[in-house]
């Protein structure tokens, strides 16, 4: 996506060789002509799926799945992140790594709002190692649901998780994808650029 990558090359901050900052649109202050093209596109790319819920996980994600869930007019629904759980009972858990942040957390999501035989679309700010996309996953399959795709905002193509999702059978679909960050230059994969 030209406008997303463009916004990546003028306001992202590399950090090292495998961090990209990009606080000034997506991880801290939000752009919402921005978000409305990123839910613009996902809508488009899922359109024929029949997608009943669009999944994403607090707090960053939470942007681009609203606006993909305004034009799916589907319901959006954010997993959280919880440190320390006392009741689960009415909640599915998993448990994800940050190799990014070097912590786990338990991300959870309400029984109430998950039933069998949904179509779900997860939607990310970020792929790095695919964590959080398999813990998501995991919990819509725990309700007996289903994953019918995955959509990320902004793909690490240079770290494993979107091998590992394409291998698991997710379809996966990025709308910048990174080959490599260095403090000179971000390099971006080829993709179909619409
Ligand atoms: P993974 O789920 O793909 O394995 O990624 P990882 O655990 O490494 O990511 C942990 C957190 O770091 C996630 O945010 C993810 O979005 C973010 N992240 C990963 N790589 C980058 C990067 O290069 N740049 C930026 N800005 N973020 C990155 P989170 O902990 O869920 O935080 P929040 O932003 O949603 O609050
Ligand atoms: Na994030
Ligand atoms: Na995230």
């Amino acid at each position: 996506m030209k406008e997303l990558q463009d916004k990546i090359i003028n306001e992202g901050i590399v950090l090292n060789e495998e961090v990209l900052k990009v606080d000034s649109f997506l991880n801290h202050q939000v752009d919402p002509m921005l978000m409305m093209s990123i839910g613009q596109e996902f809508a488009r790319r899922f359109e024929n799926q029949a997608i009943d819920k669009v999944l994403t996980l607090e707090s960053s994600g939470i942007a681009p799945a609203l606006m993909t869930a305004l034009y799916l007019k589907a319901p959006l629904l954010f997993a959280r992140k919880q440190k320390s759980l006392t009741l689960t009972d009415n909640l599915y858990v998993e448990t994800v790594y940050s190799f990014t942040k070097q912590q786990t957390s338990d991300v959870t999501v309400s029984r109430k709002f998950l039933s069998p035989g949904e179509k779900v679309l997860i939607i990310d700010d970020f792929l790095a190692h695919g964590e959080a996309a398999f813990g998501m996953a995991r919990i819509v399959e725990a309700a007996g649901a289903e994953v019918v795709g995955m959509g990320i905002v902004i793909e690490k193509s240079f770290q494993d998780g979107y091998r590992k999702l394409q291998e698991a059978g997710y379809r996966v679909e990025s709308l910048a994808r990174i080959a490599s960050l260095s403090i000179e230059r971000i390099e971006f994969a080829e993709q179909n650029i619409p």
